[in-house]
């Protein structure tokens, strides 16, 4: 039993960090937690050139042969039995460091393939997700989420993981916001 921790939460004293830590203390999950920091490594999205060519991606997939290495975090991710994902709201979005790490781990073979009739097929086996986010502003309208929003679609179409959370403090920048309370009401919902 594995939960992969995907740590996205870029500042220094980051009240995203603080929330997904009280939410993998409540967890308690009793298997081996592994955390991935994505401020402490090198993401770099599918480009023409660089280390993460989309053409290598293409070639890979299109041979089955995912020994290159922006293949990594995909191989990392198919193994997972649960995830959590945590970042802020970042321009009603998540950070582009977060969306380059999905965009390698939506690797096609690995995490997720096609069948003969155009339907996606999940590689992955991840029995839960869940997406702990901040943000300084109010909640808004689901359509106009492009932070869980987003993960949810991949989580649902790619990986069909059966069941997908949000754990999301909203008002943090509030004019005499009461942090503590506003995380650990998030909990609560
Ligand atoms: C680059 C950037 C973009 C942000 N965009 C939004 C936003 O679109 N909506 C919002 O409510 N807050 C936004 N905020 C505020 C953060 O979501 C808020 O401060 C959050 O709690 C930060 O989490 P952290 O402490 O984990 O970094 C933004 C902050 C930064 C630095």
């Amino acid at each position: 039993m594995s939960l992969l921790f995907v740590n996205a939460c870029l500042r220094e004293g980051s009240q995203t960090e603080r929330l997904a830590r009280m939410w993998l203390d409540r967890r308690a999950y009793d298997g081996e937690v592994s955390e991935l920091s994505l401020s402490k490594l090198d993401v770099d999205p599918l480009d023409a050139v660089g280390p993460s060519p989309v053409a290598a991606y293409s070639a890979g997939v299109a041979a089955g042969d995912f020994g290159h290495p922006l293949f990594s975090y995909a191989l990392e991710f198919a193994q997972a039995d649960e995830v959590l994902i945590a970042a802020p709201m970042w321009n009603y979005s998540v950070p582009a460091k977060l969306h380059a790490y999905l965009e390698l781990v939506c690797s096609q073979g690995v995490t997720f393939d096609v069948d003969e009739t155009g339907a996606y097929v999940s590689l992955c086996h991840i029995k839960a997700l869940t997406f702990v986010t901040t943000a300084g502003g109010a909640a808004v309208d689901p359509l106009d989420d492009h932070c869980f929003g987003y993960v949810r679609t991949l989580a649902r179409q790619f990986w069909h993981v059966p069941q997908v959370d949000c754990v999301a403090a909203w008002g943090l920048s509030a004019p005499g916001a009461d942090v503590g309370a506003l995380l650990a009401q998030a909990l609560e919902r």
